[in-house]
């Protein structure tokens, strides 16, 4: 908070405390659990599907060095992009108003000015969505044939339009340079206590996940 602090306008036409408050929930939240549990989500895939593999070739062979290690690397950013459909850390849903006029949403009429959310899970799960959409096949973000009908519009982990995450650029650099470094540093495997269904987690306004793994 101290550049929140010392950067506020003093004028009358800064954030009030209670402004301030409202944002700091939000970048609190945003900056640490739903980064988090991305990265959690990302660890847990590749080691259960035993991808980390492939992830450790492309992380090992391409850099010289740890302090070498940039974001450039395609195939971990397809394994983080399947990490976000099969694990999306906004959980709850993005909050929308029905216009006035009402609309129809999935064959439903919805009164005009209805808040509803749209849930990421139950579209990117959906048969009619992706195909495979239990499996996790970080090829699909990588024009394999076998997944051209996937409807990849439907892909919105950050949210669209306006009022769309505003840090979506720091968070996808952030989790793939965290990923890759962990990736250099560790031989990492899943925890004993690691079920197969990790991921069928109770999700509030974040997931709640549990440990995962264990430096080996
Ligand atoms: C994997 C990481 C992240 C994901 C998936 C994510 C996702 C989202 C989503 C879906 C929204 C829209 C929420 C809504 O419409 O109700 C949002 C908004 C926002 N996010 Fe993120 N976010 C991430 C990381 C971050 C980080 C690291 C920060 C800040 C340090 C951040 C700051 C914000 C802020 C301030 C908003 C509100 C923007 C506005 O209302 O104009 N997010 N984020």
């Amino acid at each position: 908070m101290s550049p929140v602090l010392k950067n506020n306008r003093t004028d009358g036409k800064g954030l009030s405390k209670p402004e301030i408050l409202a944002k700091a929930w939000l970048i609190v939240n945003a900056g640490s659990e739903i980064t988090a549990g991305i990265l959690g989500g990302t660890i847990y895939y590749l080691l259960s599907t035993g991808l980390i593999r492939k992830a450790i070739i492309e992380v090992r062979e391409k850099f010289g060095k740890e302090s070498g290690i940039t974001a450039q690397l395609p195939y971990l950013l397809a394994c983080l992009w399947e990490a976000h459909r099969m694990y999306p850390a906004g959980v709850v849903g993005q909050a929308v108003d029905v216009p006035p006029q009402g609309a129809a949403i999935c064959e439903c009429w919805i009164p005009g000015n209805t808040g509803i959310r749209d849930n990421q899970c139950a579209s990117y799960r959906s048969k009619t969505m992706f195909k495979n959409p239990d499996d996790y096949i970080p090829e699909r973000w990588f024009g394999d044939s076998k997944y051209a009908s996937d409807q990849r519009t439907v892909f919105q982990p950050f949210a669209y339009g306006a009022r769309n995450c505003i840090s979506k650029g720091l968070a996808n650099m952030e989790i793939r340079l965290v990923v890759a470094r962990m990736i250099w540093n560790f031989d990492m495997e899943l925890g004993k206590e690691t079920g197969p269904d990790w991921d069928d987690q109770k999700g509030y306004m974040t997931w709640a996940e549990e440990a995962t793994y264990h430096q080996v």
